[in-house]
């Protein structure tokens, strides 16, 4: 906390450092009021640094005991957290020595050294070290860490840190001692330590090179029989990478462990990850579908970090795509290749994409937008966001689209062999990519595509065809265009690589594409390679009169106005050959009809039958997949209908003609939902695989609708029987399912289903989480009772701020996922996020921020949400003590 403006950092003031580390050795003696931490660090110059410059170290809310250079007292001075050490030994390489204490147990932001249901755990990315001891807290620095811990042994007999334990031993007055050493360099913020009393699961895996390997993952008591998925996945990880890209494990043992008090999902600390609960604990009983691949991927996502991050890291924070964009997309290609099928791999790129659609485009388009290589910033933590994430994959995948799997297994060869052990820039990655494949459109255009690193906003592309019936021509032009974001008034035109196909509009076959130009025709799915503002590609022999079916599988993140009516997304939604330009025309048939309801005040007309049973189909087709199916039945979401909105939006509205849509739907294809409820019931025992997944989101959603209508029309038949499954569910799945459609449709079922789930999972904390999180997310409009609902739960005696699942659930539930709740005429809702964020802020500044960024819409709503969220953001920014987190983002929001 601290007053008047935050410092801005700028990615072009990078300077390598006065000096490196090279290698550390701490140790530790463990108490949570106050920890006593001795480092002693072997410092070099930098070979262009003079002789004697100032070492600046970093350090933040520690006590400095004593401070020695080649065991001589030096003179030092602290200021604003820094020890600057002035007149240091004027030799290339001396030892310095430190002690320090730091308070584990006041340390509610959950950054640094903290305690978590008395134990102690880490978290240092990405500036949390230096509030463990003072040092050079940046990833370009990579040292040899030897570690020792001292501790309780009754309290902790589990003492863990990087790399391998070289010795363990007993120590008087109750202690125990342990020694780890990780030989592999590394950057601070992949330091970690635990000091717990957990139990472990463990697996011996032998890699392809023969050489054995220890698997770990650690738990609090009790959680043992909820680590059997996380296991699996962390194998099943070990054995892809090793597949897919040739990268074996690195170290003899490989830890996970699992603490209840997170700020994120986890942390890819060299050889000792460490975790939220939420994903590494999974019982069929306890978790549902979505938490098992959850689990599944972020397991797999830290895994891959070992090589994506660790063996190769970051120069600078602004690089942190570098690591983030490339990991999630080396997860998501993990998570298809585990779902298998064709289709199971379509539904999980829809899933993604709505992902991206539902958090990173608003992020893009609103205040805090930034290129996906940021160019500066003034909280970091503010920085691992959907862009750098999500659309930094997004540019990942863009590159293997461009030069093909082989090539770009043939990049990420030459990545390693150029840059292992180093912190390199995201420009490196692009460039190893682009040398590895001479010749692709990547490395012909290497500049236009980085344009994806440097422009913030999504593009826009426009795409306009005519077909010449007598010369069998069918000309597309493209063009691309980005709006100005904070900082970018104009935008270059950048790389965008169209996947594409022409589907005959009378009979839906795909047809083969030729170029005029080209001898032959190339199959019927093509990348057209668009760099500049506009450009026209004419197909001839063109058989039949087309429907354009472009931006297949999402190939790039860009929003597409095609200009196809509803008789054309009618044969893609009914024949393409591609499974997400389906479902996309599904989105766009049922997204039209609320867009063009939405001005005025009227009821949503009564759904055309072409619309209805175009859904019937896909939903009785038994060709499709079950979750393929769910997704095409899943309505747009609320925020990506206020997104697409853009400007003047009234999420009362939006909320109204959804929820008609939705009826209209439950109850004119109520027939259909009964069949999809009672065919797809899984009968063998649970698996948490893509198939049985499929059947159970479809049965779900089947439910949702039945009771939805059933509710609507005062029939209580399905209710009931809702209930009834809700309690004999076998499953997380189906009864949180059955549990949802009740909450949903407002059934008077559902208060006592609620008080029973409750009872039912008394101190489950992540089954808890959920009860929080489906009242806060309940479907109602602000006339309702939400707000109210939420205040109460505040004073629930299982609710807590401290903790990051429970505040998340309960309030980014309400602020952030429940738009027709929050945002009311009354302004209630934006007080109540105010007092929150301002409350939190003072415990988790992390934690407060993402709340904050609730708001970052604000300037596209209409009035009177417009003034009275302005009027909220206002207060928060003008409160006199704001974390710099905080302040980053409702300065920027204000601006
Ligand atoms: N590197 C971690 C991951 O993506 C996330 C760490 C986030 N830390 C933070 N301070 N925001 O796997
Ligand atoms: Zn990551």
């Amino acid at each position: 906390m601290r007053e008047g403006p935050a410092t801005v950092i700028r990615r072009e003031d990078y300077a390598a450092p006065a000096y490196w580390i090279r290698s550390v050795e701490l140790t530790f003696d463990l108490d949570p009021a106050k920890t006593i931490v001795a480092s002693r660090l072997t410092v070099e110059r930098h070979a262009d640094a003079a002789p004697g410059a100032p070492l600046v170290l970093h350090g933040d809310g520690l006590v400095l005991l004593r401070c020695l250079a080649d065991g001589e007292s030096v003179s030092f001075r602290q200021d604003d957290g820094l020890l600057v050490i002035d007149n240091p030994p004027d030799q290339p390489s001396f030892t310095l020595e430190i002690r320090n204490t730091c308070a584990p147990e006041k340390n509610t932001q959950l950054s640094g050294l903290y305690t978590s249901g008395g134990g102690f755990f880490t978290q240092c990315e990405a500036e949390g070290f230096r509030r463990i001891t003072y040092f050079l807290d940046r990833p370009d620095v990579m040292a040899v860490y030897t570690v020792t811990l001292r501790a309780d042994k009754a309290k902790y007999p589990v003492l863990l840190s990087n790399g391998n334990l070289l010795e363990q031993a007993d120590l008087p007055n109750g202690r125990h001692m342990a020694k780890w050493h990780d030989p592999f360099p590394k950057p601070s913020y992949l330091f970690a330590l635990v000091a717990a009393d957990l139990v472990c699961r463990e697996q011996r895996i032998t890699a392809r090179n023969g050489k054995e390997h220890l698997l770990q993952v650690h738990v609090r008591r009790g959680d043992l029989d909820k680590t059997e998925h996380a296991m699996n996945a962390l194998i099943a990880s070990v054995a892809w990478d090793e597949a897919r890209f040739g990268l074996p494990l690195d170290l003899e043992r490989f830890m996970v462990v699992a603490v209840g008090d997170f700020n994120m999902g986890a942390m890819e600390n060299k050889g000792l990850n460490i975790f939220n609960t939420k994903y590494v604990l999974a019982s069929p009983a306890t978790a549902t579908d979505d938490d098992f691949a959850g689990i599944e991927s972020v397991v797999a996502h830290e895994y891959f970090h070992n090589w994506t991050g660790n063996r190769i890291t970051c120069r600078d924070w602004f690089q942190l795509s570098l690591k983030e964009g490339l990991t999630v997309y080396r997860d998501q290609e993990f998570s298809m290749d585990m779902a298998g099928s064709a289709s199971a791999r379509a539904v999980l790129r829809i899933d993604a994409v709505r992902n991206l659609r539902a958090v990173q485009f608003p992020e893009d388009a609103g205040p805090m937008a930034h290129p996906v290589r940021p160019d500066s910033y003034s909280e970091i933590n503010n920085f691992y966001t959907a862009t750098v994430y999500e659309k930094g994959a997004e540019v990942v995948r863009m590159m293997a689209t461009l030069v093909g799997r082989a090539g770009f297994r043939a990049g990420m060869d030459l990545y390693f062999q150029r840059h292992d052990g180093q912190a390199v820039t995201c420009d490196d990655f692009a460039q190893a990519i682009a040398d590895a494949n001479p010749g692709s459109a990547l490395a012909s255009h290497l500049g236009h595509f980085k344009q994806w690193y440097a422009q913030a906003g999504t593009p826009r592309l426009q795409a306009r065809g005519s077909y010449n019936e007598a010369a069998r021509r069918y000309t597309l032009t493209l063009r691309q265009s980005g709006a100005p974001s904070p900082g970018q008034p104009e935008k270059q035109p950048g790389l965008v690589p169209v996947l594409m196909g022409l589907v005959a509009a009378d009979d839906g076959r795909a047809l083969p594409l030729k170029l005029e130009g080209e001898a032959q025709a190339t199959g019927t799915e093509r990348v057209l390679v668009l760099t500049e503002a506009e450009q026209t590609f004419t197909f001839v022999n063109v058989e039949a009169p087309p429907v354009p079916s472009l931006l297949r599988g999402f190939s790039a993140p860009v929003t597409l106005d095609d200009g196809l009516d509803d008789a054309a997304l009618l044969v893609l939604l009914q024949h393409d050959a591609d499974a997400f330009n389906r479902w996309e025309a599904g989105q766009r048939l049922s997204l039209g009809r609320l867009l063009a309801a939405l001005p005025g005040d009227a009821d949503l007309p009564p759904l055309d039958d072409a619309y209805l049973q175009a859904l019937r189909r896909v939903l009785r087709d038994d060709t499709l997949d079950p979750a393929f199916k769910d997704q095409v039945l899943q309505l747009p979401s609320e925020v990506y209908v206020a997104e697409v909105v853009g400007s003047e939006v009234n999420p009362q509205r939006i909320h109204r003609l959804r929820e008609q849509l939705r009826g209209q739907l439950a109850s004119a294809l109520r027939d259909d939902w009964v069949w999809a409820f009672e065919a797809h019931q899984v009968r063998e025992g649970y698996r948490p695989n893509a198939a049985q997944a499929g059947q159970r989101a479809l049965a779900n959603q089947a439910l949702r609708m039945l009771v939805l209508d059933a509710v609507a029309s005062g029939d209580t038949v399905w209710p009931g029987r809702a209930y009834q499954r809700f309690k004999d569910a076998g499953n997380m799945t189906d009864r949180f399912g059955a549990l949802s459609a009740l909450v949903d449709a407002q059934s008077p079922l559902a208060e006592p289903a609620l008080a029973r789930f409750h009872a039912l999972f008394a101190g489950d904390d992540l089954v808890i989480d959920k009860w929080f999180n489906l009242q806060a997310t309940a479907n109602e409009p602000a006339s309702g009772g939400g707000l109210q609902r939420v205040k109460a739960l505040m004073q629930h005696a299982d609710f807590s701020l401290k903790n990051p699942n429970r505040a998340r659930a309960l309030l980014s539930g309400f602020c952030r996922d429940n738009p027709a709740a929050f945002h009311r005429t009354d302004a209630a809702g934006y007080v109540f996020w105010a007092d929150r964020v301002l409350e939190l802020d003072a415990i988790n500044p992390q934690l407060a921020a993402r709340l904050a960024r609730a708001m970052d819409r604000w300037r596209a709503l209409a009035e009177p949400w417009r003034s009275a969220a302005r009027e909220a953001v206002a207060r928060v920014a003008a409160a006199p003590r704001l974390s710099d987190d905080v302040r980053e983002i409702v300065t920027k929001a204000l601006d």
